[in-house]
C-alpha cells in the first residue's frame, strides 16, 4: 500500500533528532512537529521506521485529522475512514486515546463513538454485524487537542523504547529513547570511548554502543504489524536484512560504566549481554568521589541522581559539585549531563557550552553539554 501518512510521537524536545534519524535512514519526508514527526511512505517505510528509529515512541498510521466539537461530527468523520483497508473481518480493534482542552472531553464517550463508527463501516463492508475480534490487534488511537482530532492506527505494539534488552532495571532507569538522544547530543562516534560514571542499569552506554555499531534498536523485538495479514511477510524480512547489513562491528567503540551499587552493575552487565554489546562495555564498582580518567579521549555521558526518585536535592547537589571537580575542561574530553535542577551549572561550577531542554517523562530537564576541542 503506497502513500500512507505516518506519525511518530516522541518525547518533547526530541522532535528534530527523531526527524533527522528517519531522514538519515532514507525516509526523506520526515518533518518535525510539536511532540511528533510526520512522514509518508508505504509498508516498507512503516517496517523500517519501527525497526531503526532510536527516538520515536511508536509508529502510527495517521488516518485522518479534522475539527470536531460534537459526537455527531466525530462519528461521521471516523466512519468515512476506509478501515477495511487495514482491519480484516476477524481482527481485533480496541480504541484508546486522550483529550486535552477540547469540547469532546470525555475519553470514554469518544472511545464508544469511535468504536461504533468503525463497527458501522466494517459491518456494511463485510456484511456482518458481530465481530469476534479474535485476530491480530489493530489498536486504534485518538488524540484530541483544542478540538482538533487525530485518528491513528498503532503499528508498534509495546512502545519502541522497549528494545527487548532491558527486562531488568534498577530504581531510576532513564528511558532508552532519552538515553539514545543523549548519545546523539554527545556526538558519539564509532571510534569513541564513552564513560558513564553513574551508569545504573547501563542504558546510556548500551544505547551509545548500539548507535556506534549501527545496530537497529528494534532488531531483537517484535511489532504488532508483523501479525497483520494486510502486510506481506517479505516487507518485514527485507527491512530486517537491510538493517542487518548496516551493522558495523569493525570499529573501535568501547565504553566503561561505574556505579556504587552492586545490584545496578549486575543488571547493567546482563542488559548489555542481552543487547549484544557486552564485549564493548566494562562495568566496574566505583564511587564518583574516586573517579579518574583512564585515557586521553573520553566522551562522558551521565544521568546522575536527581533528588526526585533517588536521594534528596542537597545530596544530589553534593554529587554535582564532585562532578564539577572531576570533569575538568581538557582537550579530548566532552561532558554531557542531564539534570532537572535549575542550579546545576552553578553547583557544577561552569556554564555549559550548549544546553537542550528535554522531558524525562513529565520531568522538565536540561542536557548540559561541555565540549573541548
Ligand atoms: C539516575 S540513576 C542512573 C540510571 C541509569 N542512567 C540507568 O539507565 O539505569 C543514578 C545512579 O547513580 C548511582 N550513584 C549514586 N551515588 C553515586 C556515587 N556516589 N558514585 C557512583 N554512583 C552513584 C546510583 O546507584 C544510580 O544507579
Amino acid at each position: 500500500m503506497k502513500n500512507l501518512t505516518f506519525s511518530a510521537p516522541c518525547l518533547l524536545g526530541m522532535e528534530g533528532i527523531c526527524a533527522n534519524d528517519l531522514k538519515f535512514n532514507g525516509i526523506e519526508s520526515a518533518k518535525a512537529e510539536n511532540g511528533r514527526v510526520i512522514f509518508s511512505g508505504d509498508f516498507s517505510t512503516l517496517a523500517r521506521a519501527n525497526l531503526i528509529s532510536r527516538y520515536a515512541e511508536r509508529i502510527q498510521i495517521l488516518l485522518d485529522e479534522f475539527n470536531a466539537v460534537t459526537f455527531e461530527e466525530l462519528f461521521v468523520k471516523v466512519k468515512s475512514i476506509p478501515w477495511e483497508r487495514f482491519i480484516g473481518k476477524s481482527d481485533s480493534f480496541p480504541v484508546k486515546g486522550r483529550s486535552l482542552s477540547s469540547q469532546l472531553h470525555s475519553v470514554s464517550d469518544c472511545q464508544k463513538i469511535i468504536k461504533k463508527a468503525v463497527v458501522d463501516r466494517l459491518s456494511s463492508c463485510y456484511g456482518i454485524s458481530w465481530f469476534e475480534e479474535s485476530g491480530p490487534v489493530h489498536q486504534i488511537q485518538f488524540l484530541i487537542i483544542n478540538n482538533r482530532v487525530s485518528i491513528m492506527l498503532d503499528t508498534s505494539g509495546a512502545g519502541l523504547h522497549k528494545r527487548g534488552y532491558r527486562k531488568n532495571s534498577n530504581d531510576a532507569p532513564i528511558k532508552e529513547t532519552l538515553a539514545a538522544a543523549m548519545a546523539d547530543l554527545a556526538r558519539v562516534r564509532p571510534n569513541h570511548f564513552v564513560v558513564d560514571p553513574m551508569c545504573g542499569s547501563g542504558t546510556i552506554l548500551i544505547e551509545s554502543a548500539l548507535k556506534a555499531l549501527k545496530i537497529a534498536p528494534g532488531i531483537n523485538r517484535s511489532f504488532s504489524f508483523e501479525k497483520w495479514s494486510q502486510i506481506p511477510k517479505s516487507v518485514w524480512q527485507e527491512e530486517r536484512e537491510r538493517a542487518d547489513a548496516l551493522k558495523n562491528n569493525d570499529c573501535d567503540f568501547s565504553a566503561i560504566g561505574y556505579d556504587i551499587d552492586d545490584n545496578a552493575l549486575s543488571i547493567a552487565r546482563s542488559n548489555a549481554e542481552k543487547a549484544g554489546v557486552s564485549d564493548r562495555i566494562r562495568f566496574i564498582k566505583r564511587d564518583i568521589r574516586d573517579f579518574e580518567f583512564d585515557s586521553g579521549f573520553e566522551t562522558v555521558i551521565c544521568n546522575p541522581p536527581y533528588g526526585e526518585r533517588l536521594l534528596d536535592v542537597n545530596e544530589a547537589e553534593k554529587l554535582y559539585k564532585i562532578m564539577g571537580s572531576k570533569f575538568v575542561p581538557e582537550k579530548g574530553k566532552s561532558y554531557t549531563i542531564i539534570s532537572p535542577d535549575d542550579n546545576f551549572e552553578k553547583v557544577f561550577g561552569r556554564k555549559a557550552d550548549k544546553r537542550r531542554k528535554l522531558y524525562n517523562g513529565m520531568l522538565k530537564c536540561q542536557v548540559y553539554m561541555y565540549f573541548m576541542s
